[in-house]
């Protein structure tokens, strides 16, 4: 368990890591520290970002000051590394490893094993069918063993299993190519590989949901058939895919105390927060909506962003309560124009979903996160 001591910075630390900091992404300083200076180096800032972001010299910036850990958004995942058998292409992750290093941001490796952008042979036979459980482990071998020894030493940890629990609350493991070729034990064969690929990296599980009740339950019994089978696992990983009005904030504050109790650390991992009318909650990618309004396609109301900051605001409240136990809060993206929130579940709508405008300016979701963050790093 952490001090609470640990987390907070004396004042004339944060000037001095704000000058170190800015100086490093070579800018003058500025009047307020960001987030990432306020947070300090306990508790990780974080944003999905893809490779082709950093060509924007003025998003490049804003990730470089405002955060101190950045998820590649695509440029990790299997097709992306692996689309051809035996062909492995790393050059767009290692932009983002590059630029990473050279402004002391940590990146953390998403993701090894999902049922989406994932090339049907490593697990499916060209008709579809499963291969056999040994061909499917081999192939995910040879993924897990490549990818984490090219990036060893330059990630902080690997979402190993990504989405691995089933939405309908009947079943436990998700029915995917993966778990019909390998079996009911795919999340912890996937985490073996991962640790005797790296030893020295963290481990963690990340899904959606898990903070609902009806998919906390099973991902708490995944928490402990893991330990059982004596595999590492570091943190889980609650995405935060979450709506202006739901869930409640005390639900997410439940979840991180149960899963807190089962001895792992919590990161929130995917976070935004969707303004626009939605049917279901979460990142089920498979439930997308035929036809939805799209209120907001010339501007947004002052008042809708004075919610979705005070929105921001509760929920940051709850993970600085748990700052013992929260590692790293990282959200789906920079700014609203880049959000995947434009296109799901409906594509084409204008969504504002992030802490920054689609001129990269600070809403007041921002302001509410900063907020909370300098509140917490002060308290006694
Ligand atoms: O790379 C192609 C490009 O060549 C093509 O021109 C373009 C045309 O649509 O598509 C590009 O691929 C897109 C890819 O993002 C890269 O931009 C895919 O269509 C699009 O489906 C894909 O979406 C990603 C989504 O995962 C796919 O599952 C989102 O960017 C990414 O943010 C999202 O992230 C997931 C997490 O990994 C897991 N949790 C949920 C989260 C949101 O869905």
């Amino acid at each position: 368990m952490r001090d609470m001591a640990d987390f907070q910075i004396p004042l004339l630390a944060l000037v001095i890591t704000m000058t170190s900091t800015l100086a490093l992404a070579g800018q003058s300083p500025s009047s307020q520290p960001t987030l990432r200076q306020i947070a300090g180096p306990r508790l990780l800032i974080g944003g999905a970002i893809m490779a082709a972001d950093l060509e924007d010299p003025k998003v490049a910036q804003l990730i470089a000051t405002e955060l101190s850990t950045v998820t590649g958004g695509n440029e990790f995942k299997p097709d992306f590394l692996q689309r051809e058998k035996g062909t492995f292409t790393f050059e767009r992750a290692d932009k983002i490893i590059a630029f990473a290093q050279q402004h002391d941001i940590k990146v953390v490796g998403h993701t090894l094993c999902w049922h989406q952008q994932t090339p049907a042979w490593m697990f499916q036979k060209p008709d579809k069918s499963p291969l056999s459980r040994e061909e499917a482990l081999d192939n995910l071998k040879t993924h897990i063993e490549t990818v984490m020894k090219h990036f060893k030493g330059k990630v902080i940890g690997w979402d190993v299993v990504n989405e691995g629990i089933a939405d309908d609350p009947k079943q436990y493991i998700r029915d995917t190519p993966a778990r019909r070729a390998i079996g009911d034990d795919i999340i912890i064969q996937a985490f073996k590989l991962a640790h005797a690929a790296d030893p020295d990296v963290e481990l963690y599980y990340n899904d959606y949901n898990i903070d609902a009740p009806y998919k906390r339950d099973r991902a708490l019994r995944l928490v402990r058939d893991l330990k059982a089978a004596g595999v590492r696992l570091d943190a889980v990983g609650i995405q935060g895919h979450w709506l202006l009005n739901s869930p409640p904030a005390s639900e997410v504050d439940d979840a991180i105390t149960a899963f807190a109790k089962e001895g792992v650390k919590v990161m929130i991992t995917e976070m935004d927060v969707d303004v626009l009318p939605r049917k279901a909650a979460g990142a089920d990618i498979s439930a997308t909506e035929k036809a939805g309004f799209d209120p907001y396609k010339n501007g947004i109301p002052a008042g809708v962003l004075q919610a979705q900051g005070k929105r921001y605001g509760e929920l940051f409240k709850v993970f600085m309560k748990h700052r013992s136990d929260i590692t790293r809060i990282t959200l789906w993206g920079i700014d609203d124009g880049r959000s995947w929130l434009n296109n799901f579940p409906v594509r084409g709508r204008t969504n504002y979903p992030m802490l920054w405008d689609r001129e990269l300016h600070p809403k007041p979701a921002y302001e509410a996160v900063r907020k909370e963050l300098l509140s917490a790093s002060t308290e006694g």
